[in-house]
C-alpha cells in the first residue's frame, strides 16, 4: 500500500493473503471436496464409509453428519461446509448429506458463472431469489399430516432409516420410534412440542435388532451393587445422590502412626461408623432405592443391603438428569441434607438380565412421559449405526408431528423446484436469470446422485422424471429400490417439509457466504491457517484436503 512515497505496511511480514478470483476458486474447490466425499452415501443405495482414527478405532457409517464430524477438516471454507451439516442436523436431524451435496453443487455452478465474469454479488442475488422461490414451491407441494396419523409417521421414520443399515428390521424400529415420540409429544396451547431429551437411548450389544424395545421409564446400564439387595422393588422411593458413599481420602499423603492393635480397631470402627451414618441418613429419608453418581464403598454396600435398599453406583450424569425428570427426584450433593422431599417415585425398580449383562429398569415413573429405547444388535458397530439411524428417525418424526407437514422424497421435490425455477428465471431476466438457472441445475443433484448411487443412468432418469412432472405427476421421483421413476407419495417415501426447507436454506446461505469472500488473510500465529493457503499460492488443492477423495 502506498501513500505518497512512503509504503505503509498493514499486514505483518509473511502474512499470506489471497485475493479475488484466486480466493474464490480455492474456497469453492475445498467446499466441493467435502461434498464429493459424502456424495456416494446419499440415499438407500448409498455406500458406507469406514472411518479409522489414529487410535485404530473404526466407525462404519452412512451418515453424512457423522462422517463430517469424524474427519479432520482444515480448510476454512471446508469447515463452513461442515457447519452446514451441523446446522441441518440440529434443525431436523436428517438431510445432512443432501444439504452438503447441494452446497457443493451450488458452488460448482457459481464457479462457472464467475468464469464468465458474472460478479459474485449478482450470483448471490440470483441465488437468494431462487431459494425464496424454491421455498414457495415447497410450501405448495406440502401435504398436511393428520394428527394421530401413525401410519404416515411410520413411513416418515422408514424413509429416514432407508439409507441406514439394518434395513431388514426397519419396521420394528419405526414402530418403536413412532411410539416413543407420540408418547412424549406435548400440547402447549395450539402447538405440539416434542422434546427428544425425554427419550433415553440405551444400547446393549447382543440379541437381534428385532429385540429393540421401548420401555416406559428409564433404563440404567448398571446392576445392583450387592447380591443381598432386593432384585425387585415395588413403590420405589428413589434417592439420587451425587456424592460418594465412601470415606474421603485425603488429598495429601498422610501417615497415621498406630501404636497398638486397639487403636487400629478404633480407626476402622470410626470409618465404619461414618459409612453407617450415611446409610442411615438415606434410610431415614424413606428411600428404598439409591442411585449414586459416584462410588459406594464395600462396607456401605453391605449396610445398604442389610437395609434392603436397591443401590446402583456410578450412574451417568445424563441418566441422573433423566431420572430426576422421570421420577420427580432432586439430585442431592451430600448425604446429610437428604430428606423425604428429595425422593422421586416409580412403581417398579428391578434388575433384568439383558444379553449377558444385568440392567436396572425403572418403570411406571411419576412422569409417564419418560421413555427409553433399548437398542439391541449383534455387534457394537451394528448397534452404533442403529443408534444413528434412530436419531434421524426420532428427529424426523418429531419434526413431522410439530409441523404437521410433509413432502415426497426421492428427489421429487427437487425436480419440481428445478422445473419451477426454470420457468421463473426468464421472468427475472438479466444476469440474475443466469444465477437462478444455475440454482435450478444445482438442485437436480439430489435426484441425479440418488440415481447414480443406485447404478442408474442419471441423464436418462432426469429426462424421465422431468417428463413425468410435465405430465402433472408432481410427486414423481427416483424409486431407487425399483430402479425407475415412480410416484414417491404412493410408495410411501415421504419426509417432513422442514427437512427440505432447511436443506435449501442452509445450502444457499453457506454457498452465498463462501461466494462473498474475496480476500482470505491468514491471521495470527505467523502462518497460514493449516491447509488453508499452501505455499506457492492457492491454486491447488490444499494439503489438508488430500485425503478426501476416498
Ligand atoms: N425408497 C427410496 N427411493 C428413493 N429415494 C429415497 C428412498 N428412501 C429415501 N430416499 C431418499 O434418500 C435421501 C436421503 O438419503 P440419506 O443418505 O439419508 O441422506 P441425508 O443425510 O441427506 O438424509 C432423501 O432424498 C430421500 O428422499
Ligand atoms: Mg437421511
Amino acid at each position: 500500500m502506498m501513500t505518497g512515497q512512503q509504503p505503509i505496511i498493514v499486514l505483518k511480514e509473511g502474512t499470506k493473503r489471497e485475493r479475488g478470483r484466486g480466493a474464490q476458486g480455492n474456497n469453492i474447490m475445498a467446499a466441493r471436496a467435502i461434498s464429493d466425499a459424502v456424495k456416494s452415501t446419499l440415499g438407500p443405495k448409498g455406500m458406507d464409509k469406514m472411518l479409522v482414527d489414529s487410535m485404530g478405532d473404526v466407525v462404519v457409517t452412512n451418515d453424512g453428519a457423522t462422517i463430517l464430524k469424524e474427519i479432520d477438516v482444515e480448510h476454512p471454507a471446508a469447515k463452513m461446509i461442515v457447519e452446514v451439516a451441523k446446522s441441518q442436523d440440529e434443525e431436523c436431524g436428517d438431510g445432512t448429506t443432501s444439504a452438503v451435496v447441494l452446497t457443493g453443487e451450488l458452488l460448482k455452478y457459481a464457479g462457472e458463472l464467475l468464469d464468465q465474469n458474472i460478479h459474485p454479488t449478482v450470483i448471490c442475488g440470483g441465488y437468494k431469489l431462487a431459494s425464496d422461490k424454491a421455498k414457495e414451491v415447497l410450501r405448495k407441494l406440502a401435504i398436511n399430516i393428520k394428527p394421530g396419523d401413525k401410519k404416515t409417521l411410520r413411513n416418515i421414520a422408514m424413509t429416514s432409516m432407508a439409507s441406514k443399515g439394518a434395513s431388514a428390521e426397519k419396521g420394528v424400529l419405526a414402530d418403536v420410534v413412532v411410539d416413543a415420540v407420540t408418547r412424549i409429544a406435548e400440547k402447549i396451547g395450539t402447538r405440539t412440542v416434542v422434546d427428544l431429551d425425554n427419550i433415553q437411548i440405551q444400547k446393549k450389544q447382543g440379541g437381534g435388532i428385532a429385540n429393540t424395545e421401548i420401555i416406559t421409564g428409564i433404563v440404567l446400564d448398571k446392576e445392583r451393587v450387592h447380591e443381598g439387595m432386593p432384585k425387585h422393588v415395588k413403590n420405589a422411593k428413589i434417592a439420587l445422590v451425587n456424592a460418594a458413599l465412601e470415606v474421603k481420602k485425603t488429598e495429601v499423603d498422610a501417615r497415621i502412626q498406630i501404636q497398638d492393635p486397639t487403636q487400629l480397631q478404633a480407626f476402622l470402627d470410626e470409618e465404619e461408623n461414618m459409612l453407617k451414618k450415611m446409610v442411615n441418613q438415606i434410610k431415614k429419608s424413606g428411600a428404598n432405592v439409591l442411585v449414586c453418581q459416584k462410588g459406594i464403598d464395600d462396607i456401605a454396600q453391605h449396610f445398604l443391603a442389610k437395609e434392603g435398599v436397591y443401590s446402583v453406583r456410578r450412574a451417568k450424569k445424563s441418566d441422573m438428569e433423566k431420572l430426576a425428570k422421570a421420577t420427580g427426584a432432586k439430585i442431592v450433593g451430600n448425604m446429610e441434607g437428604i430428606t423425604t422431599k428429595d425422593l422421586g417415585y416409580s412403581g417398579i425398580v428391578e434388575e433384568r438380565k439383558i444379553g449377558d449383562d444385568k440392567m436396572t429398569f425403572i418403570t411406571e415413573c411419576k412422569n409417564p412421559k419418560a421413555v427409553s429405547i433399548l437398542i439391541r444388535g449383534t455387534t457394537e458397530h451394528v448397534v452404533d449405526e442403529l443408534e444413528r439411524g434412530l436419531h434421524d428417525a426420532l428427529s424426523v418424526v418429531k419434526v413431522a408431528i410439530e409441523d404437521g407437514k410433509m413432502t415426497a422424497g426421492g428427489g421429487a421435490v427437487a425436480t419440481a423446484i428445478s422445473m419451477a425455477l426454470r420457468d421463473y428465471a426468464p421472468t427475472v431476466g438479466g444476469r440474475e436469470q443466469m444465477a437462478i438457472e444455475a440454482f435450478a441445475n444445482a438442485i437436480e443433484i439430489v435426484p441425479k446422485t440418488l440415481s447414480e448411487n443406485a447404478g442408474l443412468d442419471p441423464i436418462d432418469m432426469m429426462l424421465e422424471v422431468r417428463n413425468a412432472h410435465k405430465k402433472g405427476k408432481k410427486y414423481a421421483g427416483i424409486n431407487v429400490l425399483r430402479g425407475k421413476v415412480d410416484d414417491m407419495l404412493k410408495n410411501n417415501v415421504i419426509e417432513p417439509l422442514r427437512v427440505s426447507m432447511q436443506e435449501i436454506e442452509a445450502s444457499s446461505e453457506a454457498a452465498t457466504m463462501i461466494l462473498r469472500i474475496d480476500d482470505v488473510i491468514a491471521s495470527k500465529g505467523g502462518g497460514a491457517p493449516p491447509g488453508g493457503m499452501p505455499p506457492g499460492g492457492m491454486g491447488g488443492m490444499p494439503p489438508g484436503m488430500g485425503g478426501m477423495d476416498y
